[in-house]
This record gives C-alpha cells, sequence and structure tokens, in this order.
C-alpha cells in the first residue's frame, strides 16, 4: 500500500495551548482513515492543517508527497472538503452551491454542470435540484456537503464529522454513500464521534486526546488488544461492591469503573456472571466488547459529553 499522507511529530499551538502535540500518522492510498477523541481533542485542528486551513507550528505534512506549507495549492487542488460546520450559501439553490464552488476549482462550465448532475444523483438529491438551502433538512444537508466535496474529482476526501446530528435512516444512508465512494477508489479521511460509525466504515484509525495518539489500528484490533472478546457490565454501587467483584473473580480480570457502571473485561460474559451471582448484582448486562469500551479505557471518560 502506498502512503498518501504521512505527518512526522506534527504540532499545532493555539497561543500556548497545544491542540495537536508531535504526533506520527500514515495514511494510505485507497483506505478509510478515522480520528476518533473527546471534544477538543484536536481532530479538527488536523483534518485543518491537512486542507492547509492552518499551518503546522512544527513538524512534516505531507500530501500525496507535497508539503502543506510549501505547496498549499497543490495539495487543494487533490483533496475534498467537507467540515464540521453547515459552510453553504443559504442564498443559493442545491444546485448553485455546486456550480458557485466548482468555479473556485476552475472547473470548466460543462463539466462543472455534468459533475453536478452526477453528483446530485449520487447523493440522491436530484429532486432537490433547485430548492433554496434552508429548505434542506439537516441529512440533505450533509449530503450536498459531501457532494461539493467531490465537485473537483479529489483523490483523498476529508468528512470532519459527516452524520453528527443525522437521524439513523440519513446516517445509514451517508454510510452506504462513503461505502460506494471508497469502492471507487477514493482515500477517507474521516472524524467521529460515533462508534459504529468508525466500525463499519474504518480500516484504521486512530484514538486521539489532548492532542495525542493514544492509540492507533484496525477497530477489531484495537478490541482484541485491549478489551478481548466481551464485556459484563453491572450497576456501580460503591468502592465495596467492585472489591468483592475483584475478589470473586482473582487477579486474572481486568475490572473498570467509568460513572455509574462496572465493567468487567472477559472472554465469556456470562460464565463470567455466573461465577458471581452470589453477590446479587443489579443490571446486569453480557455483550460484545466494542470500540467504546477501548475508548473509555484508554481516556477513562465518555466519546460523546
Ligand atoms: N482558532 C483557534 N484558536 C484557539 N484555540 C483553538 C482554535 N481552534 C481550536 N482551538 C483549540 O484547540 C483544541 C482542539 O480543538 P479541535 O477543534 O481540533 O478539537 P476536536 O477534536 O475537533 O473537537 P470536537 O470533537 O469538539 O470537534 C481545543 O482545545 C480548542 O479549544
Ligand atoms: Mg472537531
Amino acid at each position: 500500500m502506498n502512503p498518501i499522507i504521512t505527518a512526522r511529530s506534527l504540532v499545532k499551538k493555539y497561543d500556548g495551548l497545544s491542540a495537536v502535540d508531535h504526533i506520527d500518522f500514515t495514511i494510505h492510498e485507497g483506505e478509510v482513515f478515522g480520528f476518533l477523541g473527546p471534544n477538543g481533542a484536536g481532530k479538527t485542528t488536523i483534518m485543518k492543517m491537512i486542507y492547509c486551513y492552518v499551518p503546522p507550528t512544527a513538524g512534516q505534512l505531507l500530501v500525496n508527497g507535497l508539503n502543506v506549507v510549501k505547496s498549499p495549492r497543490g495539495v487543494k487542488a487533490i483533496l475534498g472538503v467537507v467540515p464540521q460546520e453547515d459552510s453553504l450559501d443559504p442564498d443559493l439553490t442545491v444546485y448553485g452551491n455546486l456550480i458557485t464552488y466548482s468555479r473556485y476549482h476552475e472547473v470548466p462550465g460543462a463539466e462543472a454542470r455534468e459533475r453536478a448532475n452526477r453528483l446530485l444523483e449520487m447523493m440522491s438529491l436530484t429532486e432537490k435540484r433547485n430548492v433554496i438551502i434552508e429548505n434542506l433538512s439537516g441529512g440533505m444537508k450533509r449530503r450536498l456537503l459531501i457532494a461539493r466535496g467531490l465537485i473537483n474529482n479529489p483523490i483523498i476526501l476529508i468528512l470532519d464529522e459527516p452524520t453528527t446530528g443525522l437521524d439513523p435512516q440519513a446516517r445509514h444512508l451517508v454510510w452506504s454513500k462513503l461505502k460506494e465512494l471508497k469502492n471507487s477508489g477514493i482515500t477517507i479521511i474521516l472524524t467521529t464521534h460515533y462508534m459504529e460509525e468508525a466500525d463499519r466504515l474504518c480500516d484504521r484509525l486512530v484514538m486521539m486526546n489532548n492532542g495525542k495518539i493514544l492509540d492507533k489500528g484496525s477497530p477489531v484490533d484495537l478490541v482484541r488488544r485491549h478489551i478481548g472478546k466481551e464485556v459484563l457490565e453491572v450497576d456501580y454501587v460503591d468502592d465495596a461492591l467492585v472489591g468483592e467483584i475483584r475478589t470473586a473473580l482473582g487477579d486474572k480480570f481486568t475490572i473498570d469503573h467509568y460513572g455509574d457502571r462496572v465493567y468487567v473485561f472477559t472472554d465469556s460474559a456470562h460464565e463470567t456472571a455466573s461465577r458471581l451471582q452470589h453477590l446479587n448484582l443489579k443490571a446486569v448486562s453480557e455483550r460484545k466488547a466494542s470500540l467504546e469500551d477501548v475508548f473509555l479505557m484508554l481516556t477513562g471518560r465518555t466519546l460523546v459529553d
């Protein structure tokens, strides 16, 4: 696999604050690569450095072999960007937004019209072609932002929280569109707060907090390395209860407590639960280990604040 983006000891400081703090990562051509982390972790700042909106304070960032500081025009030409905030022009129609954006990228008129029509079809927005932005639903706006990001035929698409605020149906529609795009060979970089989204879409991802990368890998690999197969969850009552669980299970198990739940990481939640029956635990649930467990373990907090 060919590397298409490489960051080496990348730093971004805002005044005294290190929003991105000496991070290294490599993204390969054709993969879907995710950045996960709580609010303020530095995800958007990394996206902005990749699409040359803010310059790195230190370190190196190469996009398709081009240095973002020395060759911003060359970098921008091969990127499609779907920002975290809705940045559509509210006075224009759906089609008008695409055509206006194509002019920033100097796409010739006939080519732009053909691409706009094709992208509206792809994002299931053809019916809304002549509607002005304020009359679109949130999900339609997100789909239009993705269409707009593709108007310059990019080889890399950057999506900063592509499905935040969408209902489950709209989210599934965006996921299926992103899968189609991946199959066409484009490299996709996304940030998300949704574990299911990262699990379904990302080939590899990094988990970050406070500007630092905590770990990286495929979703399956991260879950297997940090958590194992299954999780037993019970209501937290007090530390004494956590102590009793520990005593009953011995020190081979990892037992954690966040908020109002206690988590036991195990190969068989069912078998572990049966060993704790004498404790009369409340609200016991047995489930598969997930990326969210990995994040809780690494950061000690939930992904969505
Ligand atoms: N223009 C700016 N000036 C000063 N500080 C900034 C600026 N932009 C971001 N920051 C700070 O940098 C840190 C990282 O912010 P960033 O937007 O990259 O986080 P994020 O991971 O995208 O968070 P979220 O999940 O909330 O979108 C935060 O502490 C934020 O307050
Ligand atoms: Mg952000």
